[in-house]
């Protein structure tokens, strides 16, 4: 069995930066933005909300990594830039499991064996928001994080705050972050 860690906050909180910089030190994770729809099969325009994504799927791959029948797997690659799947790769099932997204909480928290929720106040999130937009030449459309992804934070992730174990405080310095994190990771198993 593996250990999976949940980690839940909204877009800009670090969720995908943290997990990285675990990843490299030899704990895997699982964003759950690798099982976005793609554009043909999600017309609505909505990418903040659980019908934007391929739940059955994502569900299935966290049994097979919570129960561990093999060493690797394959997950889906996504491109979230022209929001379409490029293929597959390979994921290693390692005795802890970072497993991320911002609507972690309201669909599965349950499986989870520690829940971490990344806290942010709306205008830390919009601005780290637009610089990463920017960063991979992506146009930032304000009209769309005021009245898409700021209401769907409040509608989707917010109230699920609640679930989480640890609450951690995404505004602080990246360092600070990663070690309160470690020290959640590191923490004898419950
Ligand atoms: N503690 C921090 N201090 C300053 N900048 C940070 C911190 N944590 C993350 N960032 C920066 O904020 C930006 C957003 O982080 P990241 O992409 O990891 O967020 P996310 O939670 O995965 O968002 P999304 O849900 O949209 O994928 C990145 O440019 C990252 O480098
Ligand atoms: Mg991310």
């Amino acid at each position: 069995m593996s250990r999976l860690i949940g980690i839940c906050g909204p877009s800009g909180s670090g969720k995908s930066t943290i997990c990285e910089y675990f990843s490299i030190r030899g704990i895997s994770h699982l964003s759950m933005d690798s099982f976005f729809k793609t554009k043909e099969q999600n017309k609505t325009g909505d990418w903040d909300n659980p019908n934007a994504l391929n739940l059955g799927e994502f569900i299935d791959t966290l049994g097979s990594i919570k129960y561990k029948k093999t060493d690797y797997i394959f997950i889906p690659e996504y491109d979230r830039k022209n929001k379409t799947r490029t293929g597959t790769k390979l994921f290693r099932i390692t005795p802890d499991v970072l497993v991320e997204g911002f609507l972690l909480f309201n669909t599965i928290y349950h499986s989870l064996d520690k829940k971490i929720f990344l806290d942010l106040p709306k205008e830390i999130q919009k601005e780290r928001r637009r610089k990463r937009y920017e960063s991979l030449g992506m146009e930032f459309d304000e009209n769309y994080f005021e009245n898409v992804v700021y209401p769907a934070f409040e509608q989707y992730i917010l109230p699920y705050k609640r679930y989480a174990e640890y609450v951690i405080d995404a505004s602080k310095d990246f360092d600070l972050v990663v070690k309160k994190v470690a020290d959640i990771i590191n923490e004898s198993k419950s």
